[in-house]
């Protein structure tokens, strides 16, 4: 327990006992609790004074240039690729068109303009009430070679289009490799600028958090904003794969207009490797990537104890190997600390289930979306959380992992700018503006990361944090540091428990 939940406490205790004495020397015990809890300022963390002028959260419209669609007869559009299989040496490339179903063939190669090789794919398409969505093609392309430079072409004739992507390093503990991180993105100008800004970030793979298109905002959920949602992410999309983590705005349940399957448009669009990690849904899965291991969780699935996803991650969190991938994340939509006001607690019940594992399993970082702002915290746990009796309160732990919200992709819904006060000493670092964060892996006991404001057009690293593997690095350093930012619950009584207690 540290010093604010320590003073609140107290004070609170103090203040009740002093009633019967007046007003004047009950505030006057607040007042120096406050000082003395200011004054510590390596204690508490940061809000940042920040405040963003925004471009106004409106999507962009329909006939923009950002959601150009190409030239010629069935060209494909939405060009997207995620990882296909556990390891990274295979692709799925998706792709849509619309006029007819045309071929979902991919050609493949090592060489620009040279395609010696061909993937066969598949076709499929779905209706939501009144919308019908075109041709969706998905293909894969696996066997390939780690670290090579792949050039593919889909599409027929003078249509045809061509792209690249980069095939990662063989799985090793000492593979550097960058990712970035983005959620909520949606389609502003402000999801806009968060895009631009990563893609000049370095990032070779993107773990998206879940909200992607906010295509259900509309009548009818309007499946066209589905559409131009992959035309504004192909740039980015259809050279690095994005790691697809589902949010609330891909449920898409309407019984009133008869749509009772669950995330069916997410569902058709974006496919996830996920039987390469024995899952038994695209919602929840696992890559390895480089020196990472990675897991996706479906905060919109059951994941109580007994269920699929439960039985899933009990398993897969066996499988993880940080011999080979010594960085273990998380990724899911609901954050499960959090204190801004949006979405407060909804990840409560995630973390009463998962957080356990988190911890003996040493994750090294958790990222999640839903909240339209940044945070981080410092590592804390609350696994001792007992409903009957005993600890309440989250308590520094060197084995829990960093949770990180990054719901500040710039979706119409804008930013959610209120947070709670008093910070809680759980929470580092927060600020409710738009960005995208990137993790650079630089070896087994080393990463990089940052969390970058867009702020209006400007690239501002804002947050950043070397991080220490869990796994393989040396506890001291850690060790020395958490003491500093985090006294114990005794430390902080011996210091200043008896001033407390001496006063009136
Ligand atoms: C898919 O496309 C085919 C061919 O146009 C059409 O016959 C079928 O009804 C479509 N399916 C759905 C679910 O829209
Ligand atoms: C919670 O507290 C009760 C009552 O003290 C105790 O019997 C129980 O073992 C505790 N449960 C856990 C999981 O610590
Ligand atoms: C790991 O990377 C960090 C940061 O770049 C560097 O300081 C450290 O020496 C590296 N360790 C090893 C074993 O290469
Ligand atoms: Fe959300």
């Amino acid at each position: 327990m540290d010093l604010r939940y320590f003073c609140i406490a107290r004070g609170r205790i103090a203040i009740d006992s002093l009633k019967p004495m007046g007003g004047w020397s009950s505030q006057l015990l607040l007042l120096y609790l406050v000082v003395l809890c200011s004054a510590n300022y390596v204690l508490c963390g940061s809000t940042s004074p920040y405040v963003r002028s925004e471009y106004p959260s409106t999507d962009i419209p329909l006939d923009n240039e950002a959601f150009v669609i190409p030239e010629g007869f069935n060209s494909p559009q939405q060009v997207h690729i995620t990882q296909g299989d556990y390891d990274g040496k295979a692709v799925i490339v998706s792709w849509v068109t619309t006029s007819e179903p045309g071929s979902s063939e991919v050609w493949y190669g090592t060489e620009e303009n040279k395609y010696e090789l061909k993937a066969e794919g598949e076709t499929t398409n779905y209706t939501f009430y009144d919308y019908i969505s075109g041709f969706i093609h998905h293909c894969l392309i696996d066997e390939l070679k780690h670290n090579t430079k792949y050039y593919y072409k889909i599409g027929a004739g003078s249509s045809a289009r061509e792209f690249w992507f980069q095939t990662p390093p063989e799985i090793q503990p000492d593979a550097a490799y960058t990712f970035g991180i983005i959620g909520d993105l949606g389609q502003t100008y402000n999801s806009l600028s968060t895009l631009d800004h990563y893609m000049k970030s370095g990032g070779q793979t993107l773990l998206f958090v879940g909200d992607l298109s906010y295509a259900d905002n509309y009548k009818h959920n309007d499946g066209v904003r589905w559409d131009s949602w992959g035309c504004l992410v192909e740039k980015s999309a259809a050279y690095q794969p994005w790691i697809w983590t589902t949010g609330n705005h891909e449920i898409e349940y309407r019984p009133d207009l008869g749509e009772t399957t669950m995330f069916k448009a997410f569902l058709h669009r974006f496919l996830t490797p996920y039987k390469a990690s024995q899952s038994s849904s695209p919602l929840w899965y696992a890559i390895r990537r480089a020196s990472a291991h990675i897991i996706v969780l479906s905060s919109y699935s059951p994941f109580v104890k007994y269920t699929p996803q439960w039985h899933w991650l009990r398993a897969e969190l066996k499988r993880v190997n940080r011999e080979k991938t010594p960085w273990l994340i998380v990724l899911m939509h609901a954050p499960l600390y959090n204190s801004n006001t949006a979405h407060y607690m909804e990840g409560e019940a995630m973390r009463a289930v998962f957080e356990k594992w988190f911890v003996k399993y040493k994750v090294d970082m958790v990222f999640a979306g839903h909240v339209h702002a940044y945070e981080r915290s410092y590592r804390i746990s609350n696994i001792n959380y007992n409903i009957t009796t005993g600890n309440r309160y989250p308590v520094p732990d060197k084995s829990a992992p960093v949770y990180i919200t990054v719901g500040d992709g710039g979706n119409q819904e804008g930013l959610a700018g209120r947070f709670f006060e008093v910070q809680p000493d759980y929470s580092a670092f927060r600020e409710a503006s738009y960005g995208h964060s990137t993790l650079e892996l630089k070896n087994r006991t080393h990463a990089l990361y940052h969390w970058n404001r867009n702020d209006d057009g400007k690239h501002v690293p804002t947050d950043h944090l070397v991080f220490h593997n869990q796994y393989w690095a040396s506890n001291t350093r850690r060790r020395r540091l958490k003491k500093h930012k985090f006294p114990s619950h005794a430390a902080l009584f011996a210091k200043y428990g008896k001033i407390l207690d001496s006063l009136p």
